[in-house]
């Protein structure tokens, strides 16, 4: 059998689906993700299935919330933050194109109502959060009550990095090896950490002239490089895991910034390459190192894209506030 995101998704839906009126009187959240070990690299392109796990902390408050009614007008409509998206917009067809997924012809048409809070001044993703709180809205509307195991799957078909957007704190996505993909879901690590601090460092918020999906894409086809990045993505999950339960905030901030810069390397390895790094980048890590030379412990993780994501402790926080006074703090254990 073909195995595609339709039927792999056809075998948990009933044979008949309908929405189930005034299901959702509330939106449902879905909190925003940074990777302390990054997903990079898919072996499945159709089912965003990763060539490596990875693990993640949720961003709390921040993050998006979605509301799905039934439009009594027949067609689809999509809104986000406020305003009706344009059906023919790259954002509304990804949406109803997922939604499709579950409504198979059926014959109704949805009102989708996002909300993001992520400051767009932050430059942060909100596909993760975003499709995470699409599918958790899905399962609402339609009364599917399927286990979060599945719906975290369901959510990595949207996009890889919202497997891991369906829970708080710190997440571990695991890889999986089958080819359906459904033991490729996201769960939460029982582990506190309620001192850590996440500082947002925006550099730049225009569009990036490559998403991360095409980036990761074309580092797999044309990085050599890329051959080394599943070993040391294994190696940093281990230290991740001891990090966290050992409460070890040097193993974890120092895993972190290598985990990123291997990435970063092999997509600078890529051709043609690609480097997200703005100057305003490069000069913030010099200040991360020279704090760092001075005693004050801070590490950084960056995506695909110019923007930093700091860690440090609660303790430090107003020595790295000093150095970054824009810095958005995030406390993700709050
Ligand atoms: C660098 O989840 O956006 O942020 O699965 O193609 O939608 P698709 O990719 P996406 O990639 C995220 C890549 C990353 C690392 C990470 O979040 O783990």
């Amino acid at each position: 059998m073909n195995i595609n995101k339709q039927s792999v998704v056809a075998e948990y839906l009933p044979q008949q689906i309908s929405p189930v009126k005034d299901s959702m009187d509330q939106a449902v959240f879905a909190p925003s993700n940074i990777a302390l070990c990054k997903y990079w690299g898919k072996r499945d392109a159709e089912l965003n299935l990763p060539i490596n796990s990875s693990l993640s902390v949720s961003l709390a408050h921040l993050g998006s919330k979605t509301r799905l009614s039934v439009n009594e007008s027949g067609g689809d409509e999509v809104w986000l933050n406020g305003q009706q998206v344009a059906a023919d917009d790259k954002f509304a067809s990804k949406v109803i194109d997922f939604i499709d997924l579950f409504r198979r012809g059926a014959d109704h048409g949805i009102k989708v109502e996002t909300e993001n809070n992520i400051p767009t001044a932050a430059g942060l993703a909100s596909s993760a959060s975003g499709f995470a709180a699409l599918t958790l809205a899905i399962d609402q509307f339609y009364a599917l009550n399927l286990p979060t195991q599945v719906l975290s799957a369901f959510a990595r078909m949207g996009s890889g990095s919202a497997s891991r957007s369906l829970f708080e704190g710190f997440v571990e996505w695991q890889m999986g090896v089958r080819e359906d993909g459904m033991d490729s879901f996201a769960f939460p690590l029982q582990a506190q950490w309620p001192d850590l601090r996440i500082g947002l460092i925006k550099v730049s918020t225009g569009p990036k002239a490559v998403d991360s999906r095409s980036g990761m894409n074309r580092t797999v086809d044309t990085a050599h490089l890329y051959q080394s990045w599943p070993l040391q993505a294994a190696a940093d999950l281990e230290k991740l895991h001891q990090a966290i339960t050992d409460n070890n905030f040097t193993l974890l901030g120092e895993t972190a910034e290598q985990n990123a810069l291997s990435m970063h390397a092999t997509m600078i390895a890529s051709w043609p390459p690609l480097l997200y790094w703005q100057p305003d980048s490069v000069a913030a890590m010099h200040a991360i190192w020279q704090l760092r030379a001075s005693g004050t412990e801070v590490y950084f993780t960056m995506d695909a894209g110019p923007n930093l994501k700091l860690l440090f402790s609660a303790a430090d926080e107003a020595a790295v506030k000093l150095q970054f006074p824009a810095m958005e703090v995030v406390c993700p254990f709050a």
